[in-house]
């Protein structure tokens, strides 16, 4: 007898992003970068490999920056997403998205969203870096273009302009 293929069964979540709740029915399969990016259409969030090596897609997750192809959608059920759509605004630049025009920080800009996600992630653990401990904060989010460089300069920016700005 000729098996039929069923629709898998799909799961509400209720997620955070950007400050605005969501509510959604996701199968459970569905990586969190795909609800971002096709259920919410969010697409700043990109997709460069889906094996977890590239880190365009990284996303902060209750304040972690996690790579959002790795992770599931259920996963993020009653947590706090921010994505590079929630970073900054026109004309109000966050210090890292700041560093990366500054310091000339990209080319084509595929990687950038997850390099700005990374950096912001990292600044907040660890506010007074060295160029070294940058490199190694990056490792897992790679760039064709630019050879890196005015990418850890960029990251240097936001560092000082952070630190030298004034407490609230
Ligand atoms: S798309 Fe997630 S690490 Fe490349
Ligand atoms: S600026 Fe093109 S991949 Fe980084």
């Amino acid at each position: 007898m000729a098996e039929t293929a069923t629709a898998p069964a799909k799961v509400a979540i209720s997620v955070k992003v950007n400050g605005t709740v969501h509510a959604a029915d996701v199968e459970p399969r569905t990586l969190l970068v795909h609800f971002l990016r096709e259920q919410l259409g969010l697409t700043g969030t990109h997709v460069g490999c889906d094996t977890s090596s590239c880190g365009a897609c990284v996303v902060h997750l209750n304040g972690q920056g996690v790579k959002s192809c790795t992770v599931l959608a259920v996963q993020a059920d009653g947590g706090e997403v921010t994505t590079i759509e929630g970073i900054g605004s026109e004309g109000s630049l966050h210090p890292v998205q700041e560093g990366f025009w500054e310091m000339h920080g990209l080319q084509c800009g595929y990687c950038t969203p997850g390099m700005i996600m990374t950096s912001i992630a990292f600044l907040q653990s660890n506010p007074n870096p060295s160029e070294a401990e940058i490199r190694y904060a990056l490792e897992g989010n790679i760039c064709r273009c630019t050879g890196y460089q005015n990418i850890v300069r960029a990251v240097q920016y936001a560092a000082t302009k952070m630190s030298s700005a004034p407490a609230d």
